[in-house]
């Protein structure tokens, strides 16, 4: 960082602010200056008494602030305004002053030791302070991946993944959602969430489907209320900025075309002509700008060959241009080293596409010097810097981060609380899918042993899938919530007999009036999700088969995506698609089982016959699926 970050030698306060004021606002500024200060010698006050900078007052527009600061910065802090690092990364607290970081992240799972309210509101805090120690005073966006709640914090309430509650088809029930989310994350000082996603999912081989509201780009479009939901009003507090996330075709890519890792869709390519491309994956993000959303994610996918992080027309020309789009664009995890092995072309051809803000996440040193050395070369023109740090600047005064940067531990009591957890259990009872039912549901009174198997009835981490505590998520009990089993067990009340048998065979099932077999998937996030079987495994296949020939059975499926049991459908009683229903997933399903609550879900994606069915749209000749995108029963 040049020496203008520091103020070179101590100047008065008043020499200070005149210090900072173009010439020309000088001698105004000078004036005025003049003035109170005889006011004040008149009224025997000590203090000088100074209006605010332009860029301090609250009372100008966002737009007009940022031009203010702008005007004022140097190169380099507006570079270290673009520079976004893992909040790990960071070697030295004082780096972040030293390089003006405009944004420190928590990644997947990444938590203060003390991972509770106040641990992380005073690790925020820390670096708050730090960026406030600057010349100009800049606070941090901090961003987390609070998807389905403030699930890097130990103890949040987590809801539903998005495609429970694209099942819901209730986008107010949505913004409720976010707007709980954004009070936890309030609490803890991070006041950026990058969420929603608001990818179309056509092909649920694809690991991040969970995290998509659907396969249809009107459906996900609508719970793009999450955004107004996170972002709340100007002047509130507990509002948080909002990502429309990943910008564009995500959840399109062709099957098997991923060069990352050994992924089959995740980030592969999305080979789409540009009316195709438009019309599935456009939509939800027309309708998160018209809901002001003030950053977009690039994805890590690329379209037709073309990678999107480099993708000039799409960012530039399309986003910013034809929706204009006036908040910033943040790249993905690393995404910018994804262009080129070449670093410097990699973050010129980033940049100069239209990223404002590079999520580095880790070598945040090499970043700044990388893009400082490709501007003074003038491969990255200034007027493209400018543009990217006045929408970064223009987003943080518009969040009111220099009035209040840090934590506000008034929210603190939210996390987990009951308010929160009544939230999410209504949600859960709305994501239910009832896919099929012959006169299994509701459980009625005359049913006095229910024996409950498979391999979801008691795992909470299993009901959270990823993204929960840690990147991945895992099996067990990961944090406070209500496995299906106690929810069955809570509900089923004294008189009736609930057993839990790990596997159960046909006498023993014979012994019950109803089987509940709880199946599903265990826990994974974006490409390690991929898969190219959506086949049960085999012991929930078995156990399905051996309950539900020996007694009347309920199959509850707790899982991101439709899951192949087109065999087994015959013998089933009823069948319940609960998604991933989050921490409040046994008391939900339990209320609806048992009939305190009434089925009103409908799917959000096609349920495949088999996967040869894949990816949803394909020609006719592939026959029809299970059940059709839309289907739900109300009893
Ligand atoms: C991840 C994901 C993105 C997330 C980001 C930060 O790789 O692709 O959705 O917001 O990195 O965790």
């Amino acid at each position: 960082m040049s020496g203008a970050s520091r103020a070179g030698p101590m100047l008065g306060l008043i020499g200070l602010a005149l210090f900072l004021m173009p010439p020309g606002e000088a001698q105004t500024q000078a004036a005025q200056t003049q003035a109170a200060q005889t006011q004040a010698a008149q009224t025997q006050t000590t203090q000088p008494v100074l209006p605010p900078l332009p860029y301090r007052n609250p009372a100008l527009t966002p737009q007009a602030r940022a031009a203010d600061l702008l005007a004022r910065m140097t190169l380099a802090e507006k570079i270290g305004q673009m520079t976004q690092a893992e909040r790990g990364a960071i070697r030295d607290t004082a780096d972040i002053a030293a390089y003006g970081l405009g944004s420190l992240l928590s990644g997947g799972g990444s938590a203060p030791t003390s991972n509770t309210p106040a641990g992380w509101a005073d690790m925020t805090d820390q670096f708050q302070k730090a960026a406030l120690s600057t010349r100009l005073g800049i606070p941090l966006l901090y961003g987390s991946d609070a998807v389905h709640g403030h699930n890097n914090l130990l103890g949040a309430v987590l809801y539903p993944h998005n495609i429970g509650l694209g099942a819901t088809r209730d986008p107010a029930l949505v913004a409720r959602i976010a707007r709980a989310t954004a009070e936890d994350m309030a609490a803890t000082g991070a006041n950026w969430t990058f969420s929603p996603c608001l990818c179309v999912v056509r092909d649920v081989r694809w690991g991040r489907s969970y995290e998509s509201f659907g396969e249809r780009p009107d459906l996900v479009a609508r719970m793009s209320s999450a955004v107004g939901g996170y972002q709340g009003q100007p002047g509130s507090r507990g509002r948080v900025l909002a990502t429309a996330k990943h910008f564009l075709g995500d959840g399109g890519t062709t099957y098997a075309s991923s060069a990352t890792e050994d992924y089959l869709l995740d980030q592969g390519d999305t080979r789409l002509s540009e009316a195709q491309l438009r019309a599935w994956h456009l939509p939800p993000f027309q309708a998160a700008i018209q809901a002001g959303v003030g950053s977009v994610m690039v994805s890590f996918s690329s379209w037709n060959g073309v990678k999107m992080h480099a993708q000039k027309y799409l960012i530039t020309d399309v986003l910013k241009g034809e929706l204009g789009f006036g908040g910033f664009v943040v790249s993905d995890w690393a995404g910018v080293d994804q262009i080129a092995p070449d670093h410097a072309l990699a973050v010129r051809t980033a940049i100069n596409a239209g990223i404002d803000m590079v999520m580095v996440p880790g070598d945040y040193r090499r970043f700044v010097q990388t893009l400082t050395g490709e501007v003074q070369a003038g491969r990255v023109p200034m007027t493209r810097i400018d543009d990217a740090a006045s929408r970064i600047l223009t987003q943080k005064f518009r969040f009111g981060l220099f009035e209040r940067p840090l934590a506000d531990r008034s929210f603190a009591a939210g996390a987990g609380s009951a308010a929160h957890r009544a939230l999410a259990r209504q949600a859960v009872q709305e994501s239910l899918v009832l896919l099929k039912n012959d006169g299994v549901l509701p459980i009625s009174g005359s049913v006095k042993r229910i024996l409950i198997t498979g391999s979801s009835a008691d795992d909470l981490g299993r009901q959270l899938g990823g993204w929960s505590v840690t990147w991945q998520g895992r099996g067990g009990r990961t944090t406070s919530g209500t496995t299906i089993l106690e929810g069955i067990k809570a509900r089923a009340g004294s008189g009736v007999k609930v057993d839990h048998l790990e596997t159960a065979t046909a006498g023993q099932a014979r012994g019950y009036d109803l089987g509940v077999v709880v199946v599903g998937e265990t826990p994974y996030a974006e490409g390690k999700g991929d898969t190219d079987d959506l086949n049960l495994n085999t012991a929930d296949a078995q156990a399905i088969r051996t309950v539900c020939k020996a007694v009347k059975c309920l199959v509850i499926v707790v899982s991101g995506r439709p899951l192949l049991l087109t065999g087994e459908l015959p013998g089933i009683g009823a069948l319940v698609a609960s998604w991933l229903p989050g921490t409040e997933g046994g008391a939900g399903v339990a209320d609806a089982i048992f009939g305190q609550a009434k089925f009103t879900g409908r799917l959000p994606v096609t349920w495949p016959r088999n996967n040869d069915q894949l990816p949803v749209g394909r020609p006719k000749d592939a026959g029809t699926p299970l059940f059709p995108y839309g289907f739900g029963l109300d009893h």
